[in-house]
C-alpha cells in the first residue's frame, strides 16, 4: 500500500510539473511567428509599437521638436539671439546634398527696408516682414549641373536648398524659435532685390521668417 502511495504521488508531481510548464511553452510558440522573420509585419509592429524616442545630442527629444513644429506667423519684436543664428545656420549646412556639392545658399536678412521688400515680393504676406530674421534660401544650380547635368540642375539643387531650410527650422524649434516655410512669393521678384550679392543662376526656392512666437 505504502508503494502504491509513493507511485500515486510521484505522478502527481510528473503531473503538475508538465501543467506548470505548459503555459509558457504555449506562449512562446504563438510568440515565436512575430519574431522569427525580421521582414514580417507582425516583427515590426512589434519593434515599431514601443519604440525609443530619438534624442537630440543635448537630450532634446527628436519627437517633441516635430510634435512643436507648426507654422508661426506672429513674432514679437525681440531679436533672435546671434549664437541661435549660428546654429541654425549650422544645422542648415549640416543638411546632406547631392554628391556633398551643397549646391545651395542662405541670405540672412535683418534689415527692416529689405524686411519689406520681401513682404512686397511674398504677395504682402505682412508676417514676413515682422519676424526680426528672414533667412532666404536659393538653389545653385550650376553647382550642381557641373557634376548632375539636368538633373542636378533642375532638381538636386533645390532638394538641397529643400532640406537645409527643413534643417534650419527644426533647429529654430529646437531653439525655442518659431518660424514658417513661405513659398509664395514672386521669384523675379526675390531675385532682383538680392541681384548685387547672387550668382547669375540663383533661384529662390524658400523665406524662412523667424522669430520668438507671439501666437
Ligand atoms: C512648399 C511650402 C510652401 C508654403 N508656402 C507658404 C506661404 O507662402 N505662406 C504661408 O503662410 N505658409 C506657407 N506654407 C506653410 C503651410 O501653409 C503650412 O506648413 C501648412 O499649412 C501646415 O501647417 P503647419 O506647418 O503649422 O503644420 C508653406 C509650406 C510649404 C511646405
Amino acid at each position: 500500500m505504502k508503494a502504491c502511495y509513493k507511485e500515486i504521488l510521484l505522478l502527481a508531481f510528473v503531473f503538475l510539473l508538465l501543467a506548470a510548464r505548459s503555459p509558457g511553452q504555449a506562449r512562446a510558440a504563438s510568440a515565436a511567428p512575430a519574431v522569427a522573420h525580421a521582414g514580417h509585419p507582425a516583427a515590426i509592429a512589434e519593434k515599431t509599437s514601443n519604440p525609443e524616442p530619438a534624442r537630440g545630442e543635448d537630450g532634446t527629444e527628436m519627437n517633441e521638436i516635430f510634435k512643436k513644429r507648426h507654422c508661426v506667423r506672429s513674432f514679437q519684436t525681440k531679436d533672435v539671439p546671434r549664437e541661435d543664428l549660428r546654429a541654425i545656420l549650422q544645422a542648415a549646412n549640416s543638411a546632406p546634398s547631392a554628391g556633398g556639392l551643397k549646391a545651395r545658399e542662405i541670405i540672412v536678412v535683418t534689415d527692416a527696408a529689405t524686411r519689406a521688400r520681401l513682404v512686397e515680393a511674398a504677395l504682402g504676406q505682412e508676417f514676413v516682414g515682422h519676424a526680426p530674421v528672414v533667412l532666404v534660401f536659393w538653389a545653385v544650380p550650376s553647382r550642381s549641373a557641373h557634376k548632375y547635368g539636368e538633373r542636378g540642375r533642375t532638381l538636386y539643387a533645390v532638394q538641397d536648398a529643400t532640406i537645409a531650410a527643413s534643417f534650419a527650422w527644426l533647429q529654430a524649434v529646437a531653439l525655442g524659435l518659431g518660424g514658417c516655410w513661405v513659398g509664395a512669393f514672386d521669384e523675379n521678384a526675390v531675385t532682383e532685390i538680392f541681384r548685387s550679392q547672387i550668382g547669375k543662376d540663383w533661384r529662390p526656392i524658400a523665406l524662412l521668417p523667424i522669430g520668438y512666437s507671439a501666437e
